[in-house]
C-alpha cells in the first residue's frame, strides 16, 4: 500500500476505534447502577470523543435536540460519516491515496456504518479502552474479541446472573475445538469479572470450550465456566484467575497459557457413559514456551451428581496433552473422587517421563500421593522450589493484577 493511503487506512481505523469506543462508553452509561438518567450535556461529554471530529459532532448534537442517548449517538456518530466524507473529498492527497485503496475506504466505511446498525452490546470489533456492563440476563452468543481490541473488560453483578451461553460444538458444528469457544479473549489485557461463560451442549456435544484465552494478561475474577469437555482453554501467554468455579467432564482445563489459579473451585460432573473426567490436560510441547498451570489454594471436588459415579466413571487430576505437560499444585484442596493412581496418559506412554508434575502442601483426603503412577514426571519438591510457584513469583505481576482491583495472594499461604 502507497504511504497515502495507509495514511487514509490508519485515520479510518482511528474513527472507527473512536467512534465504537463512544457507543460503548453510552451503553456503561445507560446501564449505571446508579439509574441516573443522561442528560443532554453529559451525553455530549460521552458522545464527542476528543478527535478531529470533536466540533462537528458536539454541533450536530446541540442541534439534535433530545436527551435520549440513542438518537445522540446515531447523530453524532451520523455526523463523523459525514465529515469523513468531506475530507476525503475536499483533499486532493487523500483523493490521489483514494485510486490506490478506494475500495478499501468504501469498505471501511459501509462497515462502519453496518457496524453501527447492528450493534450490540457483543460487537466489538476494533476497539479498545473499554468496559462493558453487561445486562443481568442469559446470551445466547459468540463472542470473539479480536487481537488489537486491547482493554476490554467484562462486568456484571454475577456469574448466575449474567450468562454468556452457547450449544456450538465439534460434533454438532463440524468444527474444531479452537473456533468452539463461547467466549474468545484473543486481545491483551482482557479481563472478566462476575460472569457466567458456559457450554449448553451436554456430553453429546464433545468438545465445546466455553472460555478461550490467548491475549497475553487475562484476568478472570468470580467467573463461572460451566461445560462438558474441554471447557477452559488458557491457550497461551499469561492469565490469572482467581475465586472462580469451572465444572465440566473431560479435560475440564487445557492448553498451554502461563497461568495461575487462586482460590479457584474445579468442580467434576456426571461425564457420559463411559467417560472418564480428567481436570487437567496441559499442552505444554516445546521447550521454549513458558507455559505452566498452577493451582493455588484451589478445590477440587466433584459435583453431587457425579459422586455416586465415581467408581465408574473414574476422575484424574492430570494427563498430558503434550510432552512437557507442567502443573504444579499447591496447597489446594483435593476431594476424595480420584483414583489412586491420580494420573492417566492420554497417549501410550507420552509425557509420562517428560512432564513437570507437582504437588505440594495439599490437603483433603485426594491429596495422598502414595498411590499415584510412578512416572519419572512426576517430581518432589522442596519448599523453596514451590514458592516459584506463586502467582508472585510464576506470574511476576507487580502491577498488572493489582492495577485490575482483582484480590491476589501473592506468596505462599501461611498456616495451610
Ligand atoms: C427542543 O426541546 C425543547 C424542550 O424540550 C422543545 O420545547 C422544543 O420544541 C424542541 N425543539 C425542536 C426543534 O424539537
Ligand atoms: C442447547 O441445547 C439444549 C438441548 O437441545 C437446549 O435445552 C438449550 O436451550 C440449548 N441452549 C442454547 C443456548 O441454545
Ligand atoms: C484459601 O481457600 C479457602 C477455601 O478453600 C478460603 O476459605 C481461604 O480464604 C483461602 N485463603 C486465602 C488466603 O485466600
Amino acid at each position: 500500500m502507497a504511504n497515502n493511503a495507509l495514511f487514509v487506512f490508519v485515520f479510518l481505523v482511528a474513527v472507527v476505534a473512536s467512534a465504537l469506543a463512544v457507543f460503548f462508553a453510552m451503553i456503561v452509561h445507560e446501564h449505571d447502577e446508579t439509574g441516573e438518567k443522561s442528560t443532554s450535556n453529559k451525553a455530549v461529554q460521552y458522545v464527542c470523543p476528543p478527535t478531529d471530529f470533536k466540533e462537528t459532532c458536539e454541533k450536530s448534537l446541540a442541534s439534535s435536540n433530545s436527551s435520549d442517548p440513542k438518537v445522540l449517538i446515531t447523530t453524532g456518530f451520523q455526523a463523523m460519516i459525514m465529515e469523513i466524507k468531506k475530507v476525503l473529498a475536499d483533499s486532493k492527497t487523500l483523493q490521489d491515496a483514494l485510486s490506490v485503496c478506494k475500495e478499501v475506504l468504501d469498505y471501511a466505511i459501509d462497515d462502519l456504518e453496518a457496524s453501527f446498525n447492528k450493534l450490540g452490546v457483543y460487537d466489538i470489533s476494533k476497539i479498545g479502552d473499554i468496559l462493558l456492563r453487561i445486562q443481568a440476563t442469559v446470551y445466547n452468543e459468540k463472542v470473539d474479541i479480536p487481537k488489537g481490541a486491547n482493554n476490554v473488560m467484562f462486568i456484571r453483578d454475577g456469574p448466575t446472573k449474567t450468562i454468556i451461553t452457547n450449544n456450538i460444538s465439534v460434533v454438532k458444528n463440524k468444527i474444531t475445538t479452537f473456533h468452539t469457544a463461547t467466549v474468545a479473549g484473543n486481545a491483551m489485557n482482557f479481563i472478566a469479572k462476575d460472569i457466567g461463560i458456559e457450554k449448553t451442549t451436554g456430553y453429546e456435544g464433545e468438545q465445546a470450550v466455553a472460555l478461550r484465552a490467548s491475549g497475553d494478561l487475562g484476568v478472570f475474577y468470580n467467573c463461572h465456566f460451566n461445560g462438558y469437555q474441554d471447557t477452559l482453554y488458557p491457550q497461551k501467554e499469561m492469565q490469572f484467575f482467581r475465586d472462580c468455579v469451572i465444572t465440566s467432564t473431560i479435560d475440564i482445563i487445557f492448553g498451554d497459557s502461563r497461568v495461575v489459579f487462586q482460590n479457584c473451585q474445579m468442580i467434576v460432573r456426571k461425564p457420559g457413559p463411559r467417560q472418564n473426567c480428567m481436570v487437567i490436560a496441559q499442552g505444554k510441547q516445546f521447550d521454549k514456551s513458558r507455559g505452566g498451570f498452577v493451582l493455588h489454594n484451589c478445590t477440587i471436588s466433584g459435583d453431587k451428581d457425579y459422586i455416586p459415579v465415581k467408581n465408574v466413571n473414574k476422575a484424574y487430576l492430570n494427563r498430558p496433552w503434550k510432552p512437557l505437560a507442567t502443573v504444579i499444585i499447591i496447597q489446594s484442596n483435593i476431594a476424595d473422587i480420584f483414583t489412586p493412581e491420580g494420573y492417566i496418559p492420554m497417549h501410550p506412554g507420552m509425557g509420562e517421563a517428560t512432564s513437570y508434575f507437582v504437588e505440594f502442601g495439599n490437603r483433603g483426603p485426594g491429596s495422598k500421593t502414595d498411590g499415584r503412577v510412578k512416572w519419572a514426571g512426576i517430581k518432589q519438591v522442596d519448599l523453596n522450589t514451590a514458592k516459584t510457584f506463586t502467582p508472585g513469583a510464576f506470574l511476576q505481576s507487580n502491577t498488572r493484577i493489582p492495577n485490575t482491583g482483582v484480590p491476589c495472594t501473592p506468596d505462599r499461604i501461611p498456616g495451610l
